[in-house]
């Protein structure tokens, strides 16, 4: 369910029109229904309500401060996976004592931020990096709260750029061998061991690899506890799929169900990292038809935003729907919708059904709420996009469209390069 919907055959977010923020703000801009976030926060967290969870919104799917801050009034906290999550995190209010910290590479400055700040935990990922973390604890004089993220070594079923928790991928720790971490931390001053953590992968249609998942960390949690670990944290990561086209991903209530029924006799505080479930189909790219020509053999449509604005299908070959802002009686047909990107890879859609839509027309990309804003770049120097948030009968500009000035800012041009012959040529001729 969304609250993306067609009135009077114009697509509105809740009750305001999209074209008439396009008239307003300009084009392209992603576009957030509060309402939706909201409702998807709570029919993932809800079916937890009976047991000691936390729901921690994985940042990186869709980092704007106002929806961080929004997740919070819910009661949710935050999965961050560097200093720059932490700070965001932070700046919207997230309670410190509900932040995780996931990833491979923690800096020890990060860690160190992360220590100030007394986040919940630190999902560690290596041996080194849990030594990293035991000096830099010692150094402030303070303790960690550890959970190791485990390697569970099950396919995901999921596209192989977002499978992490296959033997072959660069996350965690081999479950088979991770007991030797525990034993290893357990010796350490300034950790504190209390958690098992895991993230398999993303956009997950299958409640299956959840629970071979789970049964891997159950049979690893009673071998720990046969070496007097216990442990009082389960962190389950993030992972949930979502419908973009045909998918039947299970329903929140059929994972969180089959979730409490594997876990009930572990005695721990469940801790989840949602992030496109909520985030997804929330939020949708608005642009603009800028031309459309013919090739022989195709039809495209040249679009205002690129690539660089939703990265998605470029890098995934991942599959967005492409609905009118206005409908009209033209119907749809088969063609690309190309971005402005000096790229053969810039697009939005590829040989996909969209509608028949002419110069000037407004176009919404679907599904696009997470991993669009949050991966969105400078390339081929375009300002990023603006972010609206919609609230009922309201438009809020969450995020301003970058400027030119945005683009330099924090460049400089060295003294020598200021001194070089052909800018005193420059200064020469002018004068
Ligand atoms: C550690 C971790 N947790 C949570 C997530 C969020 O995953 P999703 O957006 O599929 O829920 C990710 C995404 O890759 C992740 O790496």
């Amino acid at each position: 369910m969304n609250h993306f919907n067609y009135q009077n055959r114009e697509l509105h977010c809740e009750s305001v029109p999209v074209a008439k923020i396009a008239a307003e703000i300009g084009t392209p801009f992603y576009l957030y229904s509060g309402a939706t976030l909201t409702q998807h926060f709570k029919a993932f967290d809800g079916p937890f309500a009976s047991i000691p969870h936390l729901s921690c919104f994985a940042v990186k799917s869709c980092s704007n401060i106002a929806i961080l801050r929004l997740f919070a009034s819910l009661g949710g906290g935050a999965d961050i996976v560097s200093g720059g999550e932490l700070f965001r995190a932070l700046a919207a209010g997230v309670d410190p004592a509900k932040i995780v910290y996931s990833g491979v590479g923690k800096t020890r400055e990060e860690l160190e931020y992360a220590l100030k700040t007394k986040i919940l935990q630190f999902n560690i990922e290596s041996e080194q990096e849990l030594e990293a973390l035991q000096e830099v604890a010692a150094q402030l004089g303070v303790t960690a709260p550890v959970s190791f993220r485990v390697n569970p070594d099950v396919d995901p079923q999921t596209h192989a750029y977002i499978s992490t928790g296959l033997a072959k991928n660069k996350f965690g720790i081999p479950i088979e061998t991770a007991d030797q971490v525990y034993a290893k931390a357990m010796q350490m001053a300034n950790i504190k061991v209390q958690g098992v953590s895991c993230h398999i992968g993303s956009q997950l249609t299958l409640v299956s690899p959840f629970i071979e998942s789970l049964h891997k960390i159950k049979i690893f949690t009673k071998k720990l506890a046969a070496q007097g670990i216990t442990i009082t944290h389960l962190d389950l990561g993030g992972g949930l799929g979502i419908q973009y086209d045909d998918e039947t991903p299970p329903h929140p209530d059929d994972y969180a169900a089959a979730i409490k029924k594997e876990i009930a006799d572990l005695n721990c505080t469940l801790i989840l990292e949602p992030g496109r479930v909520i985030a997804g189909n929330a939020g949708i790219l608005v642009t603009r038809v800028h031309y459309t020509k013919h090739s022989p053999t195709k039809k495209f449509v040249v679009v205002d935003a690129g690539m660089n604005d939703l990265a998605r299908p470029s890098l995934y070959g991942a599959y967005h729907a492409i609905r009118p802002v206005s409908e009209t009686d033209l119907g749809s047909e088969v063609a690309d919708v190309v971005g402005p990107i000096c790229e053969t890879g810039d697009f939005l859609a590829r040989d996909q059904k969209v509608p028949v839509s002419n110069q000037g027309d407004l176009l919404a990309v679907m599904s696009a709420g997470a991993y669009g804003f949050s991966m969105a770049s400078n390339y081929n120097s375009r300002p990023r996009v603006a972010e609206i948030m919609v609230s009922g009968e309201q438009y809020h500009v969450i995020r301003a469209r970058e400027t030119y000035e945005n683009l330099i800012k924090g460049e400089a041009i060295p003294e020598f390069l200021m001194a070089s012959p052909d800018s005193e040529h420059r200064k020469t001729s002018k004068s």
